[in-house]
């Protein structure tokens, strides 16, 4: 534990810790704090150096509370946004400082302290202005940090498709496997062509019980440095209504292939001490998902194993990623029998996870989906379940209701 944190904050420069202690402690303790116990009669906030009292205070209490939460989950995250925005929003303090000390205080100590306080607040904003590689996360090709071969199942289409071309387009070799061969090898000549790249198909069904264990046994020849676990299929319907060979085959693809993956490909990895896995969960492994019982309990099972295995393979260089998409733009709600509705492009998802891997275990796709996942871990679990259930019977088709 202290040793994770040590981690986490040599992440940044010692003054950068410090904004960011100073963003979290404002956005967790002093703004609540002040917003909800502290009466409009008496509430007071500071913008460009004007004081607004009163009810015009606890309005823009709010954003100032964002402003802070923003700052302490960008700096934790390092996220790219920051900047130039952190930097512009400390030139602004520093400008409010210069104003405040000589309206409020004025005279001649106002002044100096006006120019000293702005001083400070411009040395940090400058500081933030050079600090732009902190937010930068530069990052080798995957091909570098992982090794050659990577292999993605579900390939053939949608997110895996779309993660195929994104190792290929840093320089991974690929050995793409799903059921449909021609598309298989069709996306093979494609990466070959346009990445220079080299490709192997292997067309096995992971339904099949001996499938997975076929499948490593077609590439135990090549040095696999980066597993994609993100074949998988949804099955939408009344639990009663669900065909059993169809559920059983589901545990299989979506459960029991990852394991054995897992099992079999990622101790060479870590005889390498080199290697990643990524498994494609779900934000409906969030909650329990009424009319899609056991797509969600798939997806919960994928998303708890890969966090448990990161937590397992820290310090042996090998690195888990579960990647948590919500509704993305593939043949998934086709194949689920779900009844049509858009999602967000596949090569998104991929951009996100690809980002993500080595940095933590797990990783929602989108804001809102993220919003969702941290309301249902606070909400009775009732709630939780009953609202998701509306949710999804607008996608399920009246005779499987
Ligand atoms: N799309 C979404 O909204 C969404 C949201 C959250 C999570 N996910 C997850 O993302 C992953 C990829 O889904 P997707 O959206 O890309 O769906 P997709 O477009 O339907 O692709 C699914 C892939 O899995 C393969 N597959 C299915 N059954 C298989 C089997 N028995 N054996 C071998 N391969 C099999 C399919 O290939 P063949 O049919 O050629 O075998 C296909 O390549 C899944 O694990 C899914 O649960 C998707």
């Amino acid at each position: 534990m202290a040793q994770w944190w040590r981690e986490r904050f040599a992440e940044r420069p010692w003054w950068m810790n410090l904004l960011m202690a100073f963003c979290g402690y404002m956005a967790l303790i002093h703004m609540p704090v002040d917003f909800f116990l502290r009466s409009p009669a008496r509430a007071e906030e500071v913008w460009l150096g004007i004081v607004f009292r009163g009810w015009a205070a606890k309005l823009t209490e709010p954003l100032h509370w964002a402003i802070f939460a923003v700052g302490a989950y960008g700096f934790w995250r390092r996220r790219p946004w920051m900047w130039p925005w952190a930097s512009l929003y400390v030139w602004q303090v520093s400008f409010a400082m210069l104003v405040w000390w000589i309206v409020y205080r004025g005279g001649f100590l106002g002044f100096l302290l006006a120019l000293i306080s702005a001083a400070l607040f411009a040395a940090i904003a400058i500081a933030l202005w050079r600090a732009k590689d902190h937010f930068q996360r530069p990052r080798e090709t995957m091909r570098q940090r992982y090794g050659e071969w990577a292999l993605v199942t579900g390939a053939s289409a949608g997110i895996g498709e779309e993660f195929a071309r994104a190792l290929a387009q840093e320089g991974m070799s690929c050995v793409l496997t799903a059921r449909r061969e021609d598309r298989l090898r069709g996306l093979a000549a494609e990466l070959e062509r346009l990445c220079g790249v080299a490709t192997r198909v292997v067309s096995i069904d992971l339904a099949d019980p001996s499938g997975a264990d076929r499948l490593c046994d077609a590439v135990a020849d090549l040095e696999i440095s980066l597993v994609v676990a993100n074949a998988g299929f949804g099955f939408a319907g009344r639990f009663e209504k669900q065909d059993t060979a169809r559920l059983r085959d589901m545990i299989q693809v979506n459960c029991v292939a990852p394991v054995v993956l897992a099992k079999r490909l990622v101790p060479p990895m870590r005889a390498r001490r080199r290697g990643a896995l990524i498994v494609s969960g779900s934000i409906a492994g969030r909650q329990a998902m009424p009319r899609h019982a056991i797509y969600a309990a798939t997806k919960a099972f994928d998303q708890l194993f890969g966090e448990a295995l990161w937590a397992e393979l820290r310090g042996t260089g090998v690195d888990v990623l579960v990647v948590e998409p919500g509704p993305t733009a593939t043949e998934f709600r086709q194949v689920a029998g779900e009844t049509h509705f858009a999602g967000e492009p596949a090569s998104d998802v991929v951009a996100l996870a690809l980002d993500a891997v080595g940095h933590q275990p797990s990783v929602i796709h989108g804001w809102f989906n993220w919003a969702r996942a941290k309301a249902v871990a606070i909400v009775p679990r009732s709630l939780a379940i009953l609202v998701t259930e509306d949710f999804v019977l607008q996608q399920t088709p009246e005779e499987m209701r």
